[in-house]
């Protein structure tokens, strides 16, 4: 098989362009001309829906060509059967619709899936239990693990839990987008699907909302693209044009920035004692559960957090960092920091999550370095 890189550039070329130009064309038709002959028409009722994402296209609320570009290098990025969304939480949303579980167990994790959660318990009694109530679940239940988790980057064992839910008839969804590919790879656990809010890094540029799930099973596929087609959450055409212009540098961004975080944290963490300011560091990388090594076998995330004495130190340590932007999210190839609490409403008011960016490490390292010898 070809290497990543490469494949990159060339999983979606030979079945999918459909005019010779380098870059394809952002396609921002919403609705494509039947045949012209009217003998070539298939009914509605005929469409093999299997067909629906990689046939001639019909509407682009059912796919259009760039968003099927992105589900075949998606596809072939993460192993499996691609289905993109217009968010991250889109993707989520679909998940749980396919599954229909009527309970979740879930973690901590990104509080916008909690909010999903919360929507499904509110309208349909759906019921939430923790990570530690595996007891409580049935088949056909879902185990949601986010791993590494937002926004201690904390990894969770994926093989306990698959096993786990297995033993019952229940599913694991990995949300993987701390660690996406080829950092960590969920199918190697025996996960049944996995997820990435592809807005952070397969986006890495701060432009564009999308989301994806990954299924073995074709048949599922088809399930996810007949659902998406009536909740009306496929990916945007301007969105799928730049997500295909994003994944062409992918491999060489998340090492860059997986490798700048594991430098950066070192670094922290070896310095300890030069910054009073700082409490804890959380890390994959200073993880050390004997399941880390085998899960993050490509590297460690880019995010990380840190934790000060007080909440005014997190609160004014943002301003005084020249390269780190004060802003939320994270994947893009510009460095950020947030100070969490001022988008997660269950963040603590010390904590500061950083994400790393393909700046040089050691200009990173040095920002922080001095914000945090400034910090008093
Ligand atoms: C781990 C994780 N999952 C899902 C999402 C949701 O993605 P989106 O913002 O594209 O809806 C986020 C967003 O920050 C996230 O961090």
């Amino acid at each position: 098989m070809a290497g990543l890189s490469t494949r990159l550039l060339n999983s979606d070329r030979d079945t999918m362009d459909r005019v010779n130009d380098v870059v394809q064309p952002i396609n921002v038709a919403t609705t494509f001309r039947y045949p012209d002959d009217p003998d070539d028409f298939v009914l509605s009722k005929d469409v093999d829906p299997s067909t629906l994402t990689t046939g001639r296209p019909l509407y682009s609320r059912l796919s259009h060509p760039n968003s099927s570009k992105c589900e075949a290098i998606l596809g072939d990025l993460i192993g499996g059967h691609a289905v993109v969304y217009n968010s991250g939480l889109s993707a989520f949303y679909a998940a749980v619709t396919y599954f229909n579980p009527k309970t979740v167990a879930i973690g901590d994790g990104y509080h916008g899936v909690h909010g999903i959660l919360d929507i499904l318990t509110r309208n349909y009694g759906v019921k939430q239990v923790g990570l530690n109530e595996l007891d409580k679940l049935s088949k056909g239940d879902v185990i949601h693990i986010e791993t590494p988790e937002n926004p201690y980057s904390k990894v969770h064992d994926l093989s306990y839990y698959v096993k786990k839910a297995h033993e019952i008839g229940a599913y694991v969804i990995c949300d993987s987008t701390f660690a996406p590919p080829p950092l960590q790879d969920p199918w190697e656990f025996g996960v049944d699907m996995v997820m990435h809010a592809a807005t952070k890094y397969f986006g890495g540029h701060s432009d564009l909302l999308a989301g994806v799930l990954v299924t073995k099973d074709p048949q599922v596929k088809t399930k996810l693209v007949n659902d998406r087609v009536f909740l009306g959450t496929n990916i945007g055409n301007l969105e799928s044009f730049l997500l295909i212009r994003s994944l062409r540098t992918y491999q060489m961004r998340i090492e860059k920035q997986s490798s700048n975080a594991e430098k950066i944290v070192k670094y922290l963490d070896e310095h300890r004692a030069e910054y009073p300011a700082l409490k804890i560091i959380h890390h994959s990388s200073l993880q050390k559960d004997d399941f880390v090594k085998k899960q993050m076998k490509g590297g460690h995330s880019p995010v990380f957090a840190i934790e000060l004495q007080t909440p005014d130190q997190a609160k004014h340590l943002p301003s005084k960092l020249k390269y780190f932007q004060h802003s939320t999210s994270l994947g893009g190839v510009e460095s950020l920091i947030e100070w969490r609490a001022l988008s997660d409403p269950y963040a603590r008011l010390t904590l500061l999550r950083v994400s790393c960016g393909v700046e040089d490490a050691n200009d990173l390292i040095s920002d922080l370095d001095h914000a945090l010898k400034e910090t008093k």
